[in-house]
């Protein structure tokens, strides 16, 4: 199977077994997922939203079927450079309160790790930073050390060091866990706007599918390893 231009993900017939275990976490995953669109993967606990995520950014790779990222097959080596264009903010993110960097740091380390800074100046990695943290309404923590933040606070850090990059594809992991509704309505708004004027997509896990679900373009649910139902709003 070839994966089609214009496609962010791809799956077809996957499935996925962790080692040791008798029986794959997921299986039978039909999912085709375009640019300009935001994504929530909802279900209940062990349903295989995580192991869904790690399967589409190649970090797990399937037993049987095939999964495409950005037109390229997660089995060929060509995935680390394409995983450079993604996000990931996994499940439980959350820094010690010892953690002496700054949120200000935190964002910049998503600038970091693809060679991003040869291409900017410091005016306008500041520029993107800044941008950042408007949209999360985090500008008045830059300065604080991340340890010290709220789980709202640092969640939202973190989803501001995911975008900093301007991804092409956004993973979120349980964003919206023991945080409060304000806040989970900035980072859901937040999402939506990024997805659409980037025409970027996002992919978001959420048990807890308020209020992302009325933004939410598809709605995929999930239930022990299958998709039992796939939404559009
Ligand atoms: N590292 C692992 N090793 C073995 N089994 C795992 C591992 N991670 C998850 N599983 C199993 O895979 C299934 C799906 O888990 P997961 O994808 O974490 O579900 P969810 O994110 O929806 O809660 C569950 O049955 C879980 O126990
Ligand atoms: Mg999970």
């Amino acid at each position: 199977m070839e994966a089609i231009q214009g496609e962010a993900i791809r799956l077809s017939d996957v499935w996925v077994a962790y080692s040791g275990s008798g029986r794959p976490a997921i299986r039978e995953i039909n999912l085709k997922i375009d640019y300009n669109s935001l994504i929530l993967i909802t279900g209940p606990n062990g349903a295989g939203k995580t192991t869904l995520i790690e399967t589409c950014l190649g970090l797990l790779k399937p037993i049987r079927g095939e999964v495409f990222l950005l037109g390229v097959n997660t089995k060929s080596r060509k995935i680390i450079k394409v995983r450079r264009k993604c996000s990931y903010v996994p499940q439980d993110f959350m820094k010690p309160p010892y953690e002496s960097y700054t949120a200000k740091h935190v964002i910049k380390l998503g600038l970091a790790t693809d060679m991003c800074l040869f291409g900017l100046s410091d005016l306008e990695i500041k520029r993107r930073i800044l941008n950042v943290a408007k949209m999360l309404q985090i500008e008045d923590l830059l300065d604080r050390p991340i340890g010290t933040l709220s789980g709202g606070q640092q969640q939202k850090v973190y989803i501001a060091r995911a975008l900093v990059r301007e991804p092409k594809v956004l993973f979120l992991d349980e964003p919206f866990s023991s945080i409060d509704e304000e806040s989970r309505y900035v980072i859901a708004k937040v999402i939506h706007e990024y997805v659409h004027q980037k025409k970027a997509c996002a992919l978001v896990v959420s048990h807890d599918v308020d209020p992302i679900i009325d933004l939410s373009d598809i709605i995929v649910h999930m239930d022990n390893g299958k998709i039992t139902n796939v939404e559009v709003n």
